[in-house]
């Protein structure tokens, strides 16, 4: 029957223009998403929670830290030591750093495993991968800032592979530490870069999210919604990744309050000293990979492209997997199989990072590097051919 439908005392029934939803609740409340979600559909969710935690923690200690080389250590400890409720602030902004790296891990390895930067979600894809750079720039800028030793070191370090770069490499060093050797200009450099990225970050990470609720999610099975069925956003899924953010609170604060020595660095407790380079100079754990792909090639140019490349070449697995659509073309034993290869020649390369890069330790982080660089270079370009091969 056409026209508009009616009720029984002959009212129109179509809701008037007041009823109607908003554009937030039809974007985000009602959004379907397909029923077949798991679990590690949450962890964008939970990302976005400690974003928040870190916004406000970092804004708060802002207040009293001091970004000049003779009194950030100082300013830190006073943090610590007078500030009200000082030492638990910082302890959530550390312990937040490292909770939010591996969120973002698992998030990106995820999108990996179930092939989530495939057409229409490319743009997701490539915007996530610049938001990894953007949270890797943060995190290490933030580190120097206490000015421990390992800040102090760790800024040399990179300052002298930057300088390593041909043809700009001296002027790159200049810029980035504002002198011959870290100092105070470094720290107004670095201070700058971690308070104007974290608004930056903020912003992308919206568009990122638009982009997704744009695109649509992808889904474990890779079936079309009309397949798998739809449920909406909320409640179905703002209820499950709530109880997600409420888990990982309680894991946050078991580490925080029980495990506390599990991410500090005791090095970083000593404050900088440029006459006395420690006897191993390490990163926070979330660079380790890359940090060893650095480490185990001879020379510093070769070292930091290797080590650039594994991140940048993310960027370019929407191109690198050929597999026509998202159906997942490898059998699952094979693509489990292939993320576990990628997974362990990561942690192999971060185990030979923690070591002096000599007979064993060289030995494991080339062999973490080849197989990182498999995954990308060999394993996503010939699994269109398995899949080819599969359906011939
Ligand atoms: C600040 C960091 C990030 C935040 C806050 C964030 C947040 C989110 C959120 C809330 C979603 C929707 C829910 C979900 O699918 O879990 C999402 C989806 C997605 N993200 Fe991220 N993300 C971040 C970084 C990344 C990175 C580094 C990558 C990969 C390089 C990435 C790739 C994706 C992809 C491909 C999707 C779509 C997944 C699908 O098809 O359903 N994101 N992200």
């Amino acid at each position: 029957m056409a026209g508009k439908p009616v009720c029984h005392n002959g009212h129109d029934t179509e809701p008037a223009a007041q009823d109607q939803p908003g554009a937030w609740v039809r974007a985000y409340g009602r959004l379907p998403l397909p029923a077949d979600l798991n679990w590690l559909w949450t962890i964008g969710a939970i990302l976005c929670a400690i974003l928040a935690l870190m916004l406000l923690s970092g804004l708060t200690l802002t207040l009293a830290y001091t970004p000049d080389a003779g009194l950030a250590f100082g300013s830190v400890e006073g943090i610590e030591r007078r500030m009200p409720a000082g030492w638990l602030l910082r302890a959530m902004h550390m312990t937040g750093a490292s909770f939010f790296m591996l969120a973002l891990y698992i998030h990106l390895l995820r999108g990996l495993y179930y092939r989530s930067y495939q057409p229409p979600r490319r743009a997701v894809w490539l915007s996530g991968c610049g938001l990894l750079v953007m949270v890797m720039v943060t995190a290490f800028a933030g580190y120097v800032l206490p000015w421990g030793q390992m800040s102090y070191w760790g800024a040399d370090v990179a300052g002298k592979a930057v300088g390593a770069l041909p043809l700009v490499g001296g002027w790159l060093e200049g810029v980035f530490l504002g002198g011959d050797a870290p100092g105070t200009p470094t720290l107004h450099r670095m201070f700058a870069l971690h308070f104007g990225l974290a608004f930056l970050i903020v912003a992308m990470v919206a568009g990122h999210i638009a982009h997704v609720h744009a695109r649509g999610s992808s889904s474990p099975s890779a079936r079309p919604v009309e397949v798998t069925g739809a449920l909406p956003f909320h409640p179905y899924f703002t209820v499950r990744d709530m109880l997600a953010i409420v888990l990982v609170a309680i894991t946050f604060v078991g580490v925080l309050c029980f495990w506390p020595e599990l991410i500090a660095e005791p090095a970083n407790y000593r404050p900088a000293n440029p006459l006395h380079t420690p006897a191993d100079i390490e990163p926070e754990w979330y660079f380790l990979p890359f940090y060893g792909m650095m480490q185990a090639v001879p020379f510093k140019l070769g070292g930091l492209l290797l080590s650039g490349g594994a991140v940048a070449v993310l960027f370019a697995v929407p191109w690198l997997d050929r597999r026509a659509g998202a159906a997942c073309g490898a059998p699952a034993l094979v693509r489990v199989f292939a993320v576990a290869v990628l997974i362990c020649s990561a942690v192999a390369a971060a185990c030979a990072g923690l070591h002096h890069m000599q007979g064993y330790w060289l030995l494991v982080a080339r062999l973490g590097m080849v197989g990182y660089y498999a995954y990308f270079l060999a394993y996503l370009p010939l699994s269109g051919r398995l899949q080819r091969g599969g359906a011939a």
